[in-house]
């Protein structure tokens, strides 16, 4: 139920906005353009700083989780109601862009302080999360952060997480100065009345259709693997071709039948990557004893991804079969996908036609910490254009403009879900 609020003049700070972008985008473990921010890297911890001061600064009181989830909250005139949540994250993969996810953070501090500004009132609390390690580059697992708040992934599966250093969660939480049990993570029944998160589409559609506003409908459902090829190495020059088993040619084999089984699915959604590649002993003269991948598969129907991954399956059995390579293939997840709630999104639609902003309804193809907040809340998302559709790369671009929309779209949809 919304109560009758006087009119809103919420002026977003867009040069501000812009400026606290560029400086987090300074905050990175390579050189401007590129942005890279690794779970618990130095950067990322530098990061956290910025953004503790950054909520601060939007008169936001500061609270952080067992596992570094940030929450910058607002406390409404009934505290004791589900709060109405927003948020990303702040992490970023090697060589990304500097809007993925950071506009969802500080878009959403500076929705907040513009209410602030306009002199609205919020009956239930605005709280803002910055979520953990919503990239999987550190353990393989995207939404790391969120996972355990929703409550999808067991604790023992988290406590066994190891990089490719062999180090576990508990030890790099500790080292970030985080502590405390993960169960502890975990949002209690309820907390949030409604979840919307602002993001870029990294996608093409807005740009081309020339909209500025996304809603999002649904999430696709990403799911992922590690394969593990166990192969013979020996001199290059010397084993000769009829007898070798070189695990790196099973996982190309394996790559192409993602590929392959991706485009035959019979859906157009489904999409299939093996992004990660790691061979041993790598070097020119060796023939590759060991190889490893991670396969990322997704889409928006459960059928088709699982034909696709059968598929892959059997592709892979046969070809290490016919290699003599032995082959692990494990699950790191398996996710569904994800519905938004129609309330929220008509909320959200109704705040852009009163804006005189035009939008459109969207399925979104990259996952999201929403996609777990869907679980536990009434969840939509906001996207706005970027350039190209460029995304995870160092040119990535959102202009100022569409940016202080999305913002000013978040800001009015907190404000009528949390009166
Ligand atoms: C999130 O970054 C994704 O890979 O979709
Ligand atoms: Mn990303
Ligand atoms: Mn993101």
């Amino acid at each position: 139920m919304t109560r009758p609020q006087p009119e809103l003049r919420i002026a977003i700070d867009s040069a501000g906005l812009r400026r606290r972008i560029d400086e987090l985008a300074l905050i990175s473990e390579a050189p401007p353009p590129v942005v890279t921010r690794v779970l618990f890297s130095e950067a990322d911890l530098r990061g956290r700083d910025y953004v503790r001061r950054a909520a601060r600064e939007a008169g936001l009181a500061v609270r952080e989780d067992a596992v570094g989830n940030l929450f910058a909250r607002w406390e409404g005139s009934e505290p004791g109601l589900p709060a109405v949540g927003s948020g990303s994250h702040t992490d970023a993969i090697p060589n990304a862009g500097r809007y993925d996810g950071v506009v969802g953070v500080l878009g959403a501090f500076e929705a907040l302080a513009a209410l602030k500004r306009a002199g609205f009132a919020p009956r239930r609390s605005l709280e803002v999360v910055m979520f953990t390690a919503e990239e999987p580059t550190r353990f393989g697992l995207g939404c790391l952060g969120s996972r355990l708040m929703a409550g999808s992934i067991p604790v023992e599966k988290a406590l066994a997480l190891r990089d490719s250093e062999g180090r576990s969660l508990d030890e790099l939480r500790g080292t970030a100065g985080y502590a405390g049990p993960l169960e502890s993570v975990r949002l209690p029944p309820g907390h949030y009345h409604a979840f919307v998160e602002l993001h870029i589409e990294q996608g093409p559609i807005l740009e081309a259709e020339g909209i500025p506003i996304g809603i999002v409908t649904h999430i696709a459902g990403p799911s992922s693997y590690r394969v593990t090829l166990h192969g013979e190495g020996g001199h290059a020059g010397a084993v000769l071709m009829p007898v070798r088993h070189d695990a790196l040619l099973a996982g190309a084999e394996i790559a192409l039948a993602v590929e392959r089984a991706a485009k035959t699915s019979g859906s157009p959604d489904t999409v299939g990557t093996v992004g990660v590649l790691r061979i041993e002993p790598g070097a020119v003269n060796s023939v590759p004893f060991r190889a490893y991948l991670e396969i990322d598969l997704r889409d928006a129907r459960l059928d088709t991804r699982a034909k696709a991954l059968a598929e892959i399956r059997s592709s892979a059995d046969e070809a290490c079969a016919r290699r003599g390579v032995t082959m692990e293939f494990e699950e790191i997840n398996e996710d569904p996908p994800a519905a938004g709630d129609a309330a929220t999104v008509a909320i959200a639609e109704k705040v852009c036609a009163g804006l005189g902003l035009r939008s459109q309804r969207m399925v979104s193809r990259a996952y999201h910490d929403s996609l777990f907040m869907s679980r536990v809340s009434p969840t939509t998302m906001i996207f706005i254009p970027c350039r190209n559709g460029w995304s995870h790369r160092p040119e990535e671009y959102a202009s100022p403009e569409h940016i202080a929309s999305g913002a000013e779209v978040l800001a009015h949809t907190l404000a009528a879900l949390s009166t």
